[in-house]
């Protein structure tokens, strides 16, 4: 039991002089390196329980707050099941030509009609431009006994200015590249047919003819838009006089990634990139394409499913983070289900919140430092290294520090719950996009059941601990009478450009014969 009246003749003894003086003496003595000071607490004990009740009850508070804001990004089976449903009727409105013009998912005919059947064969040139890099790519395919795909490349980075400058420079810059890669392999007389990956919405009216509707992720040359991207290859070629090219087609990664995938296993009838940006194409009866003519067999549609949502029908789950990442892009407005999804915005969803936490005093000490106002300091690889399992607080702690947040171990607990919330939300909507398409080609096929593979590529999707597993489960819990098996593509959209294009040459050879 305590006896205030002790505690006060105790204190009345620690302020004698001669006490504290011995005091102070001894505990110099013991720790020379160290300046201790001496402070005379008034009422302590009292004070003191007050302080740390006012302290947990702060902490809980604030807990509370963490909680209540994190909450906006759980969505319950209810939610995902209209998100499925949504996504169900924008793919309709695509598909019809009375909707088309206006429709958000503009379920892009690609004029690849079917998927490889092992009987591609020769030397291809491949160009994969669309996320961080440009690739060139020489494919060798060999048919028959000795079927097999080989790949020599080169990647080329991409420098903002280009990204944003003129077309003309942008497309000068990627000519460049290709004459240094057909130096690089002695081939530049060679006059290879050539794919091009181009990883943005076209308007395609033939295999070798797209016109970009509008650039996305973080692309922006002038005197693109509106534009046949094949002539503005073969404009850029001409303008260099050195060296000339066959170009037979223009594809879409996703539609890249379900070639790759389906030269393995001719199940495969969906593509899904989850990277920079996310997209998915699946193989859709041409009956239901109102856009082209003809009424037989099927043709892979290119969705540019990250349009999802522009229409407004996303707001309800939107949050007032979406809305400052969305309202700070470069195409405000526009791709708002990408920009809850892949891998250049889940970033900048978290800093948003983190600095939102700051601001509310639960983080870094309410300072808000250079680092967090950088944007895109969170790219997907910090994200994924953040969440994993494997990784102690202190290694988050480390990461953190590296990025130059300064934060203590509790601060590394909610960034870590924070990511956690924010990819959660992203895999389970993309699974209730993927549940959408897989019922749909079901229904198609006026199947009970369907057993289909999804063609998978992107560094989200790859690199993220947890991502892929969220949105496997989302799938199933969506689409119960679906069997999906994900495949993760090696090397996707390269390899699939280089198919298409032989697909495309077997196609006009058989057209001139
Ligand atoms: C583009 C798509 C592309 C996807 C993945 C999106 O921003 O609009 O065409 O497939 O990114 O790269």
């Amino acid at each position: 039991m305590r006896r205030p009246e002790l505690d006060r003749t105790f204190a009345l003894w620690f302020s004698s002089h001669r006490y504290s003086r011995r005091l102070h003496k001894t505990v110099r003595r013991l720790v020379p390196d160290s300046d201790v000071r001496f402070l005379l607490s008034e009422s302590g004990s009292g004070k003191g329980a007050a302080f740390v009740t006012a302290v947990a009850y702060r902490l809980s508070e604030q807990h509370r707050l963490i909680d209540a804001t994190l909450a906006e990004f759980k969505l319950t089976h209810e939610q995902l099941l209209q998100v499925k449903k949504r996504m169900r009727i924008e793919i309709e409105a695509g598909l019809r030509k009375k909707s088309h013009d206006h429709a958000k998912v503009k379920m892009l005919p690609t004029f690849v009609r079917s998927t490889p059947d092992g009987t591609e064969n020769g030397d291809f040139l491949a160009l994969d431009l669309g996320g961080t890099n440009f690739r060139v790519l020489l494919v060798k395919i060999r048919s028959g006994k000795r079927r097999m795909v080989e790949m020599h490349n080169k990647i080329y980075a991409i420098p903002i200015e280009v990204m944003q400058g003129t077309g003309e420079e942008l497309f000068d810059h990627i000519v460049s590249c290709i004459s240094d890669f057909l130096d690089y392999m002695g081939i530049k007389g060679a006059r290879l047919p050539l794919g091009f990956t181009f990883s943005f919405p076209c308007k395609q009216t033939s295999l070798d003819a797209g016109i970009l509707l509008n650039w996305t992720k973080g692309f922006k040359a002038t005197d693109c838009e509106g534009e046949d991207v094949v002539n503005l290859l073969r404009e850029g070629i001409k303008r260099r006089e050195e060296f000339d090219l066959d170009i037979v087609a223009v594809v879409n990664d996703t539609v890249g990634t379900m070639m790759t995938c389906a030269y393995e296993d001719p199940n495969c009838e969906i593509g899904l990139i989850v990277g920079t940006g996310s997209n998915a194409c699946y193989m859709e009866e041409m009956r239901n394409i109102e856009m082209v003519e003809g009424d037989q067999g099927r043709m892979c549609v290119n969705m540019e499913w990250g349009a999802f949502g522009d229409n407004g029908c996303l707001d309800d789950i939107r949050t007032i983070y979406d809305k400052a990442v969305d309202d700070f892009s470069l195409n405000s407005g526009k791709q708002r289900y990408e920009k809850m999804i892949s891998g250049m915005y889940l970033g900048e969803i978290v800093r948003n919140i983190l600095i939102d936490f700051t601001k509310r005093g639960f983080l870094f000490r309410g300072q808000i430092s250079e680092a967090l106002k950088t944007r895109s300091i969170f790219e997907t690889k910090f994200l994924s290294q953040i969440e994993s399992d494997r990784l102690a607080l202190l290694q988050v702690r480390t990461i953190l520090q590296q990025l130059g947040l300064d934060s203590t171990c509790d601060d590394s607990i909610i960034v870590k719950t924070v990511c956690g919330a924010v990819s959660r939300r992203a895999a389970q909507l993309c699974g209730a996009g993927m549940a959408a398409v897989v019922d749909k080609i079901r229904e198609n096929r006026g199947l009970e059941h369907l057993d289909i593979t999804v063609g998978v590529d992107g560094t989200l999707y790859k690199l993220h601990p947890h991502f892929s597993k969220v949105m496997h489960q989302t799938v199933k819990d969506l689409a119960p009478k679906c069997d999906v098996t994900f495949l993760l593509s090696e090397d996707g959209s390269g390899k699939g450009a280089a198919l298409i294009t032989a697909v495309g040459c077997r196609l006009r050879d058989a057209e001139h014969n």
